[in-house]
């Protein structure tokens, strides 16, 4: 083996936590070092401060922290009463959390079709989910769409169609914060907007975090005392029942860190999308961004006509290259959600994409030598010339 074929096979990360670590290196060393000094682990001067960075970058009136995007989810919807008897539609192809927090609170998650081409929630199934919960007896309350792998959902058609059933809207901006829907940032275009911290995440912290963002100040309230067991007037005055989940010190004091590259690091990851997307529309279906939409690329999803997905992926590996597939199952063929009620027409996208998406490498510290490694091996491996 030559010297260049060594190096042409040394494994890349799928996303390089590390390369960050190094870039924001000393700033986050210190800003740890804070927290450890003055001790309040919980509740911190650095929470409110990102709370209020947080709702400042995107442009919503108010952010609440707490320990997950999971809980974030969860949140509103205990927040908003929502249980036993309800429905909330949700998309099928995503993240199980999406529909496990309706499940949680007793709630019944009903699930519609996506788009082929942006993976995200279909305005026109949901409207037929709704139906199929009335039909079934349920009281459809709310519809959670999901901004799948950084793209945001098309959020004035669904708006529209929540608007006519009177349903509310929260938006699981969980893999999409600092995404754009005509001009105006996610966390803005729904009554809330949850979203995660995980490390993966475009903007992760080093460990499990999330918040909620808001204009609505009643919201603000409940979700504050949501997080803390209920709390009214103190910690020992319970008035709803509630949960712990709130934002580690130490993960805000990084979050700060990390929210003043951010903005920079979305720009990156574009320009990875963009040479991405030369390199390889020839050989595959590349992600689309509609019109007026920008995305943070939390992952790089290409399509391939079934049957192709297993030998590129065997291809890449051998070459140091890793992928993902996610979704492998779309959530209404899962065990554990199976029972649930589907809109009426079925879910022939969500399964369609289930078979044939494929993530690659993404972050925002991709240099070009690398992309140009990845874009080789998938042309090579899908046999263009
Ligand atoms: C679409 C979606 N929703 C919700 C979550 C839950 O976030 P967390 O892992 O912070 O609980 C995730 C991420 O893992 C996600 O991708």
């Amino acid at each position: 083996m030559t010297k260049h074929a060594r190096l042409d096979s040394v494994p890349i990360p799928f996303i390089d936590v590390a390369a960050q670590r190094r870039r924001l290196g000393r700033a986050i060393d210190e800003a740890i070092a804070r927290v450890t000094a003055h001790c309040q682990f919980l509740g911190g001067p650095e929470v409110e401060t990102f709370e209020q960075r947080l709702a400042a970058f995107c442009g919503a009136r108010h952010a609440v922290s707490c320990a997950s995007g999971t809980d974030a989810l969860l949140l509103v919807l205990m927040a908003r009463g929502i249980g036993r008897g309800d429905a909330v539609i949700c998309p099928s192809f995503t993240f199980c959390a999406t529909a496990e927090v309706v499940a949680l609170t007793g709630a019944t998650p009903v699930f519609a079709d996506v788009d082929t081409e942006t993976f995200n929630l279909n305005a026109a199934s949901f409207e037929r989910a709704v139906a199929t919960a009335r039909r079934q007896g349920l009281k459809p309350k709310a519809v959670i769409p999901v901004d799948l792998f950084g793209l945001p959902a098309d959020h004035g058609p669904i708006a529209a169609v929540a608007k006519a059933e009177k349903l509310y809207v929260l938006d699981d901006a969980a893999q999409a914060f600092g995404a754009t829907y005509k001009g105006r940032k996610l966390g803005t275009l729904a009554s809330a907007t949850a979203t995660s911290f995980f490390p993966a995440k475009p903007l992760g912290c080093y460990g499990d975090g999330g918040a909620v963002l808001t204009d609505d100040a009643e919201l603000v309230t409940a979700l504050k005392s949501l997080r803390v067991h209920g709390q009214g007037s103190d910690k020992y005055d319970n008035v709803r029942i509630g949960m712990t989940s709130r934002l580690d010190t130490i993960q805000a004091a990084v979050l700060i860190e990390k929210l003043k590259i951010f903005a920079d690091e979305i720009a990156a990851r574009d320009e990875v999308a963009r040479r991405y997307g030369e390199g390889l529309r020839e050989v595959a279906t590349v992600p689309a961004v509609p019109a007026g939409m920008t995305s943070v690329w939390a992952q790089y999803t290409i399509r391939l006509e079934p049957g192709l997905r297993a030998g590129l992926a065997t291809a890449l590996k051998g070459q140091g290259i890793p992928t993902a597939i996610y979704y492998p199952k779309p959530l209404h063929q899962q065990a554990a959600y199976r029972l649930f009620p589907v809109a009426d027409g079925g879910l022939p996208v969500s399964e369609r994409l289930a078979a044939e998406v494929i993530s690659l490498p993404m972050h925002a510290y991709l240099d070009a030598a690398t992309q140009d490694r990845v874009i080789g091996a998938v042309r090579s491996a899908l046999g263009a010339t």
